[in-house]
């Protein structure tokens, strides 16, 4: 059997090094992008270590659309075929913090969801024309429903929840399968600052969930599943009790 040939964007992520891991210790060649060289190094040593495959790094702050491109060439020419894309760059701004920042608002859509739906729609195209692929992108039980913990984040994660179930209806006809992470909280340095608890579970686990899912090409995945019943539940509240509640999780 081949090598999987992965490329990771945001691969200094907590949760995406982690995957990364389990795809290095399996043999896979990678290419890591993130913005940060030193950490990106650092993460691509590790992996070096840990597997056999070949580990590429490209550095890139992806809100920088205009060299999205450049990245999957960069990609394409090191893997040939890339069979696994995964999107995980993102961050968390404190909600009260940035609520009466139109700026700040607008870096959150930017960070996660103008970048990212621009990613993806670039990455799709490589992967129709290839005919084949996985396009993973993470998102957050946060984009489920609009929480006043975390609206503008959730808002933005929606959006792209949006993208990604229209992908997946165009790239099924190519043989290319869009799967969509959800996670509920992981602790992870987005999360520092929040208190945890009973329902956090630590990036290592997330990554082998989240490569679970991508081996079985899942459409949605709840990182993990019982998030499913949780955001059912969420969703069922009427908005008039939503409004008096102040759910923090995720
Ligand atoms: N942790 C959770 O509870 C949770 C729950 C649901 C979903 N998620 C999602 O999971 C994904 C991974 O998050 P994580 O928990 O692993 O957090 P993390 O360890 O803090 O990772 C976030 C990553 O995003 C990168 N990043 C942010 N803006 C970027 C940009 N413009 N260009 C390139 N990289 C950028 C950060 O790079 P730097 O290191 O350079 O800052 C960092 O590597 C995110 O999409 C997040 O929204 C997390």
């Amino acid at each position: 059997m081949t090598a999987e040939r992965v490329l990771v964007a945001g691969a200094t992520s907590a949760i995406a090094a982690a995957v990364a891991r389990r795809y290095a210790e399996a043999g896979a060649d990678l290419v890591l992008a993130a913005r940060d060289a030193g950490k990106l190094s650092a993460v691509a040593d590790d992996l070096r270590v840990r597997g056999t495959g070949r580990v590429e790094t490209f550095v890139i702050d992806m809100v920088d659309t205009a060299r999205q491109a450049e990245l999957l060439a960069a990609a394409q020419a090191a893997l040939g075929r890339i069979d696994v894309v995964l999107v995980a760059w993102g961050t968390l701004p404190d909600q009260a913090a940035i609520e009466h920042d139109v700026a700040a608002t607008l870096a959150c859509w930017e960070a996660n969801a103008t970048s990212v739906v621009a990613f993806l729609a670039q990455a799709a195209d490589v992967l129709e024309a290839q005919r084949g692929g996985c396009l993973a992108v993470i998102t957050s039980v946060a984009g489920v429903r609009g929480r006043r913990a975390n609206y503008t984040y959730g808002a933005a994660k929606a959006g792209v929840i949006a993208f990604a179930q229209g992908l997946r209806a165009r790239l099924f006809a190519a043989g290319v399968a869009v799967v969509e992470l959800r996670p509920g909280p992981v602790d992870t340095p987005m999360t520092a600052r929040l208190r945890k608890g009973p329902l956090f579970i630590g990036p290592e686990r997330a990554g082998a969930l989240i490569v679970g899912a991508i081996r079985r090409r899942r459409d949605i995945a709840y990182i993990p599943g019982y998030w499913r019943w949780i955001m059912l539940a969420v969703a069922l509240v009427p908005e008039g009790v939503m409004k008096r509640l102040n759910l923090s999780a995720g």
